[in-house]
């Protein structure tokens, strides 16, 4: 298991500094909308600064008609990201030409599709999609499988399901991920334990690193309890 830290903080220098901080660390760090819209290519180009081994996931959920996501799946693989998303929701014709046009770039990147977001709960899924969240998930996942994707984002609650219904090798990302209880927005949150145990294979942790006083620390932690 692997883990990835969110780099979604207000300025450019704070995530630089946070990246700064965490060099030493064979981490992920996930560039999301509130940095690559305001940072761009700069910010991709900071962190691999930083450190060459730095993996970038670039976690902008892109979810458009079939043409024009795979045209943006060719400008971010282009990028030099090492990872990127979209949403399963948009269909297999979609994340099929996706894969396509993704295969003919330099250093193809891992793609992999959002399932149903970790900020919801069962209600608040079904007012959406109008079904049960673990069976709509599994079903996105299945999807993204059979289109060809990578893997998938899901909460640590799904993944042991989604590996049983496609592979093994099937990446699940599970954000949502707590070292002790919290009230924000994050519904199914689960503790790196718990994610571990659910055979994840990347977490996304953000705010319990990046609000920590000292985020090394908490990265540090986060990676023992990983290794136990
Ligand atoms: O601060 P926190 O640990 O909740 O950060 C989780 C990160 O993972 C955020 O950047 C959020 O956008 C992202 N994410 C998520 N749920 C998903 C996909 C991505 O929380 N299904």
């Amino acid at each position: 298991m692997k883990l990835c830290v969110a780099l979604d903080m207000p300025t450019f220098e704070a995530n630089i500094e946070l990246a700064r901080k965490l060099k030493k660390k064979d981490i992920w760090l996930k560039v999301g909308l509130r940095s690559y819209i305001r940072d761009g290519k700069k910010i991709v180009k900071e962190i691999k600064d930083i450190n060459q081994n730095f993996k970038i996931f670039l976690d902008l959920k892109i979810y458009d008609i079939p043409n024009t996501m795979a045209d943006a799946a060719e400008s971010m693989a282009n990028l030099g990201i090492d990872m990127f998303n979209v949403h399963a929701s948009c269909g297999k014709e979609a994340m099929r030409e996706v894969m396509q046009r993704v295969s003919n770039s330099k250093k193809p990147p891992i793609v992999l599709a959002v399932t149903a977001l970790t900020s919801f709960d069962d209600e608040g899924f079904r007012k959406v999609y109008g079904e049960n969240l673990e069976a709509k998930a599994a079903q996105f996942a299945k999807d993204a499988y059979e289109s060809g994707l990578n893997g998938v984002v899901c909460s640590a609650f799904e993944s042991r399901l989604i590996k049983s219904n496609t592979d093994e090798n099937f990446i699940t990302l599970t954000p949502g991920i707590r070292l002790k209880d919290s009230n924000d927005d994050q519904k199914r949150v689960a503790t790196v334990e718990f994610a571990k145990k659910e055979m994840s294979d990347i977490i996304v942790v953000g705010r319990p690193v990046y609000n920590a006083k000292d985020p090394l620390h908490v990265v540090e932690e986060i990676i023992q309890r990983m290794e136990k």
